[in-house]
């Protein structure tokens, strides 16, 4: 019984439609990777998932329940939450402001003050840096903190846009490493949209691929490693 339950997904911008025809599920603990080129829709699925944009078409279950009326406040207080692509973190408000943005759903201050434990003891750097404004943060610690501020809500669903991107391998290996830590240490299910298919893939225990706002194949993420057209399209084998 799958916590998420999206079933033909579309979405439009006035005339476009920029989301066809999307179909997954994502499992209790999973990892489930969104892959797919600039365009594909991988976006404009996570925004219709969060309540931010409204679907022309489909059905959207959580935990056995038609979410698809429901607004992204409401949403995020059923548990998902997103780390949106761009990061978009409060310039001008201190890493420790930002995470406390991302914690207004959670009444209890000893919750707060644990997930805020989480968050540093996952991203030490994050920590060493509370007090600094989050702009003067390099692009790596900025990535850690859209995460960390996206944990503050206690999510049991946490949607990553782009984790990776315009990231040094190394600061990417970082990320990776926190992704697979969250999923392990709380079993909080994670969708991941990536451009960086390779990484996603290996990342994932599901994957799906996008193109035109449709999903072209769906797999384990070791069956699409291993997939031709997987391989040809989108790892450059
Ligand atoms: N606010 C918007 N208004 C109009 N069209 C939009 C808007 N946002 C996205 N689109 C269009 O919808 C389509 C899907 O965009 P989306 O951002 O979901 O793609 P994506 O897969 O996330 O791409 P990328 O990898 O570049 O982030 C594109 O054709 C895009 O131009
Ligand atoms: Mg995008």
């Amino acid at each position: 019984m799958p916590i998420l339950e999206a079933r033909n997904l579309a979405v439009q911008y006035g005339p476009l439609e920029a989301v066809r025809d999307v179909s997954f599920t994502v499992g209790e603990g999973e990892i489930v990777a969104l892959v797919g080129s600039n365009g594909a829709g991988k976006t404009t699925t996570l925004k219709a998932l969060m309540g931010l944009k409204a679907l022309s078409r489909g059905k959207l279950s959580w935990a056995g329940q038609d979410i698809a009326a429901h607004s992204a406040a409401a949403r995020v207080e059923r548990g998902i939450a997103l780390s949106p692509e761009g990061r978009r973190l409060f310039a001008r408000m201190t890493v420790l402001e930002n995470l406390e943005v991302g914690a207004h759903t959670v009444r209890s201050a000893t919750l707060r003050r644990r997930t805020i434990d989480q968050v540093y003891a996952l991203f030490p750097r994050v920590a060493e840096r509370r007090r600094q404004l989050a702009g003067s943060l390099s692009g790596g610690e900025q990535q850690m903190v859209a995460i960390g501020r996206a944990m503050m809500a206690q999510p049991r669903l946490l949607m990553l846009d782009e984790p990776s991107l315009g990231l040094a391998p190394k600061v990417i290996a970082e990320i990776a490493a926190a992704v697979e830590s969250i999923n392990r240490e709380s079993g909080t299910s994670i969708i991941l949209v990536e451009q960086n298919a390779r990484l996603a893939l290996k990342l994932s225990h599901h994957a799906y691929v996008l193109e035109q706002g449709e999903v072209v194949r769906a797999g384990t993420g070791a069956e699409l490693l291993a997939d031709d057209f997987v391989q040809k399209a989108y790892l450059g084998v």
